[in-house]
C-alpha cells in the first residue's frame, strides 16, 4: 500500500497449543481509521497487544513506518475507562504525556485545548469517581489522542455505553480523528458501528487451516455521515449482510 503506516507479515502466535495467530499479513494507511471485527476469542485483543508490543510473537514482523525509539509508535485506549482515581482530570491528562518533550506551559495548553474542544473544561479538577461513565470515557479517550504516537488502537471502547451517549463519543472519535490526523486500529463488535465508523472493516477469521485470511471491506460512504441516511441505503445493508453473513459461518449459527 502507499502510504503505509503499519506492515504485519507473516505473524504467528500461540499459547501452549492454541494457535491465535497463524501466518497473519496486513497493510495499514497513515491516516486511515481501520476496524477489525470478529468472533469473541477469536484474537482480536492478542493482535492489537501484539502491535502495542504487550506481546509478542512467536515469529512474523510488525513494522511501523516511520519507526519511532522508545515503541511509542501506538497508543491505546481499553474499554474500561481504567483513569487513576486519586488523580484529578487534569491530572490524569497530563501523566500521559509524560513522554512527551514539551515544557509544562505548552502541555497545559494543549491539555486545555482538549478539554474545551470535548466540552469537559469545568471538570478539569474533578476526579474520575465525581465524572459519569461516558464522560470518564470521553477523558480515557482524549488521553490516548494526547500521546505523540501517530497511530492510536482502540479495544471496543464504547461497548458499555448506552445507545445515545455512544452515538456522541463516536462522532466525538471521528472529530478527534479528523482533527488530529491520526491512524485508527478499533475494534468493535457491533456492526452499524463498525459501517458507520470506518474507512475499511478488516473481518479476522478463527485459525482452521494454514493461513488466518482476512476478508475486507471498503465502506463505500463520503465523509461526514449521516446516521440515518446511512441506515436506509441499499450499500449499507450489503455490508451489513456481508459482516453477518461472516460471523454466521464462523460461529457456524443460524438466525432469522
Ligand atoms: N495471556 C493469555 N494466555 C493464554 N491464552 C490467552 C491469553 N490471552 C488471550 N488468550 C486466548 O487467546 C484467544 C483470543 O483472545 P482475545 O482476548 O484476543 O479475544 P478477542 O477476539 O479479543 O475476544 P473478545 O471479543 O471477547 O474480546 C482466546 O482463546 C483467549 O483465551
Ligand atoms: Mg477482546
Amino acid at each position: 500500500m502507499e502510504n503505509s503506516i503499519l506492515k504485519v507479515k507473516n505473524l504467528n502466535l500461540s499459547f501452549n497449543k492454541l494457535e491465535v495467530i497463524k501466518d497473519l499479513s496486513l497493510d495499514i494507511g497513515k491516516g486511515e481509521f481501520v476496524t477489525i471485527l470478529g468472533p469473541s476469542g477469536v484474537g482480536k485483543t492478542v493482535l492489537l497487544k501484539l502491535l502495542t508490543k504487550i506481546l509478542l510473537p512467536n515469529s512474523g514482523e510488525i513494522t511501523f513506518t516511520p519507526q519511532e525509539k522508545n515503541n511509542l509508535n501506538v497508543s491505546m485506549a481499553f474499554q474500561k475507562s481504567n483513569l487513576f482515581n486519586w488523580l484529578s482530570v487534569y491530572e490524569n491528562l497530563k501523566i500521559s504525556m509524560s513522554h512527551s518533550n514539551m515544557n509544562e506551559i505548552e502541555k497545559r495548553k494543549k491539555i486545555e485545548s482538549f478539554l474545551e474542544f470535548s466540552r469537559m473544561i469545568n471538570f478539569s479538577n474533578s476526579f474520575p469517581s465525581e465524572l459519569s461513565g461516558g464522560m470518564a470515557q470521553k477523558i480515557n479517550l482524549i488521553r490516548a489522542f494526547l500521546q505523540e504516537s501517530e497511530t492510536v488502537l482502540m479495544d471496543e471502547p464504547l461497548s458499555s455505553i448506552d445507545t445515545i451517549q455512544k452515538m456522541e463519543l463516536q462522532d466525538f472519535i471521528l472529530k478527534l480523528w479528523e482533527k488530529q490526523k491520526k491512524t485508527i486500529i478499533y475494534v468493535t463488535h457491533d456492526i452499524e458501528e463498525a459501517i458507520y465508523m470506518s474507512d475499511r472493516i478488516l473481518l479476522l477469521p478463527f485459525v482452521k487451516q494454514q493461513k488466518q485470511r482476512i476478508k475486507e471491506i471498503v465502506i463505500p460512504f463520503n465523509r461526514p455521515r449521516k446516521r440515518i441516511k446511512m441506515l436506509t441505503e441499499s450499500k449499507y445493508v450489503e455490508s451489513y449482510k456481508f459482516i453477518l453473513d461472516f460471523l454466521k459461518s464462523e460461529l457456524e449459527v443460524e438466525f432469522q
